[in-house]
C-alpha cells in the first residue's frame, strides 16, 4: 500500500487528479469507477482544468460510479447522477452515454445490481477505482457488517451515515433511507485504486482501515488485500 500524507485538501486533490490524468493519458478508452461526496470535489475540479489546458481527452473513456440513492432520480438534485454531471461531466468530453450510475429508481433492485456488475465485468473491469471513506469505513454504501458483500445490492444506511450526508439535504427527514452500491467484488477488481479521506474527523477511521485488522465492520480495511492501492490523507 501507497500512504501518503499531505497536509491540505488542495495537494491531495492535486496528487489524485495526477493519479487519475496518468491513468487516461496510458490509455485512452478507459475505464474509470468514480466516487461522490466532497472528497473527491476538488479531485474533479483539477481534472476539469487539465482537461480545459488540453491535456486530457475523455472521448472514449467509460465511467462506473460507485452508488446511487434509492428513490432519486438523476433530475434530484440530491441524486449521484446529478452530482456527477454537474461537477464533472459537463464540463468535459466524456460521452454521457457512457457514463454509469447505479439507477435506484427501478422496481427491480436486485436485477439493476446484476446487470450493473455484469457491465463492469464487460468492460474488463475499471482501471482505477477512486474512493471516499465515510466516517464508520464505509466505501460506496458498503455499511459496517457482519460480511463483506460481494455483489451490487441495496443496502440500509446507517444511522451515522444518515447524519453525515444530511449536510446535503434540507433536513434529515429528507436523507433517504436507502442505497444500491458496488459491492466488494467490482471495487476490488479495479486495477488500481485510489482512496482520498481529508479532515482530522477521517483520522481515526483511515488509521483503523489501513492499519488496523482486515474486518466487515471496517468496510475500507478489505483494500488492505489489494495488490495496487494509494492513500491519500490530508489531515486538514
Ligand atoms: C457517501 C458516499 C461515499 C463517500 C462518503 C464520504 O456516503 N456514498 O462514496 O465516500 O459519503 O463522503 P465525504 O467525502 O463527503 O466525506
Amino acid at each position: 500500500m501507497n500512504f501518503i500524507k499531505v497536509d491540505s485538501y488542495e495537494k491531495m486533490s492535486n496528487l489524485a487528479a495526477d493519479i487519475i490524468a496518468d491513468v487516461v493519458k496510458n490509455k485512452s478508452n478507459a475505464v474509470l469507477g468514480l466516487a461522490t461526496g466532497s472528497s473527491p470535489l476538488g479531485t474533479y475540479a483539477r481534472l476539469i482544468e487539465k482537461y480545459n489546458r488540453g491535456e486530457l481527452d475523455f472521448k472514449e473513456v467509460t465511467s462506473v460510479n460507485l452508488d446511487e440513492y434509492v428513490g432519486l432520480d438523476g433530475s434530484n438534485d440530491q441524486s449521484y447522477r446529478y452530482f456527477m454531471n454537474k461537477n464533472l461531466f459537463q464540463y468535459i468530453n466524456i460521452n454521457i452515454e457512457k457514463t454509469f450510475v447505479p439507477n435506484g429508481c427501478v422496481e427491480d433492485l436486485d436485477a439493476e445490481g446484476e446487470s450493473y456488475d455484469k457491465m463492469i465485468e464487460d468492460l474488463g473491469g475499471t482501471d482505477i477505482q477512486l474512493l471516499g471513506i465515510g466516517l464508520d469505513g464505509h466505501i460506496g454504501f458498503n455499511e459496517p457488517d457482519e460480511f463483506f458483500t460481494k455483489e451490487t445490492h441495496v443496502v440500509k444506511l446507517d444511522e451515522s451515515t444518515i447524519e453525515a450526508n444530511s449536510r446535503f439535504f434540507q433536513s434529515k427527514d429528507e436523507v433517504p433511507k436507502q442505497a444500491i452500491t458496488m459491492g466488494m467484488y467490482s471495487i476490488m477488481q479495479a486495477k488500481k485504486v485510489l482512496l482520498i479521506a481529508n479532515g482530522k474527523n477521517k483520522k481515526e477511521i483511515v488509521e483503523k482501515a489501513f492499519f488496523g485488522p482486515i474486518t466487515p465492520m471496517v468496510p475500507a480495511s478489505i483494500l488492505q488485500l489489494h495488490k495496487d492501492v494509494t492513500v491519500i490523507y490530508s489531515e486538514n
